[in-house]
């Protein structure tokens, strides 16, 4: 890859995703690239970048290409204790609740957050989770996952929730069925204005790949999808300092959790 071609090809991440791509992604891509380039029979990467323009299949490959999927069950799980001791009995008070995982990945998080509830006798709930990676999507609607991904779970609630089949373990559709899955681009304004009634959206570990206008961008919709009073709960290492002082600073334990004021 030319480093006109990596320039454009960091410019179209921006332009669909807000993501900036690091130049140490570089030599992966190309790697994935190339290889895609030969299956699709294309001679450059500025004609693949053409292509994704008009193709679903392949723009969905792009994005494959540029996100970085990491997630596992009870991930940063001081974070999801101070959400089950404090934030889940104040959810409590609604008649029905809605959560929000943005940028789910394969569907951990937002599992998680249904265990979560069940396990503290929340019934009238759903959690939605929502990715611009189609075929992360995919597996969190399939809901199988390795070793690896539920290593964290206590043993417990891993008898309860999954069913092990062949070295996997599978979501069972009693959990399942408080989850349902969208693709949706954060950055997209048009789709995130239909994104409203939240009491409480996690979005942990995806705002990082954002520069400054992007999170202002993206976090100015949460805003709008929450409820008077809900809640916003970022990864352990992000923050809205620099980006929004609309939102209430609570400190729990030493955990920040973000409040949208009540009206
Ligand atoms: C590291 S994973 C985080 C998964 C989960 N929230 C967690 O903390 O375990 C980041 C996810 O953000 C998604 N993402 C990145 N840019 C996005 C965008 N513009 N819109 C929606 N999702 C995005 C990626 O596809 C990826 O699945």
């Amino acid at each position: 890859m030319t480093d006109r071609e990596f320039e454009l090809l960091k410019k179209k991440a921006m332009e669909v995703a807000g993501i900036e791509i690091p130049d140490m992604k570089r030599s992966i891509l190309e790697l994935r690239i190339s290889k895609r380039l030969r299956e699709k029979n294309l001679k450059s990467v500025e004609e693949w970048l053409r292509y994704i323009n008009f193709d679903k299949s392949e723009f969905d490959k792009f994005i494959d290409f540029i996100t970085v999927g990491e997630t596992y069950f009870f991930r940063t799980e001081y974070q999801l204790d101070i959400f089950a001791e404090y934030i889940v009995p104040e959810l409590k008070k609604h008649s029905f609740v809605k959560l929000w995982s943005a940028g789910c990945s394969t569907g951990a998080e937002p599992y998680t957050l249904a265990i979560i509830m069940l396990e503290n006798g929340v019934r009238n709930f759903k959690v939605v989770g929502t990715d611009i990676n189609a075929f992360a999507l995919q597996q969190a609607r399939e809901g199988i996952y390795s070793k690896r991904a539920v290593d964290k779970v206590p043993s417990d609630l891993l008898k309860k929730y999954f069913e092990e089949k062949d070295n996997s373990w599978v979501v069972k559709p009693e959990l399942k069925r408080y989850v349902e899955f969208k693709q949706l681009n954060l950055v997209d304004t048009t789709k995130m204005m239909l994104m409203r009634g939240f009491h409480t959206i996690f979005c942990r570990n995806v705002i990082i790949y954002f520069p400054l206008d992007v999170k202002k961008k993206v976090i100015r919709n949460f805003y709008f999808a929450l409820e008077p009073g809900g809640f916003l709960i970022l990864g352990h290492s992000e923050s809205l300092s620099n980006i929004t002082t609309s939102f209430e600073v609570l400190h729990y334990k030493g955990a920040v959790v973000y409040r949208k004021p009540e009206e």
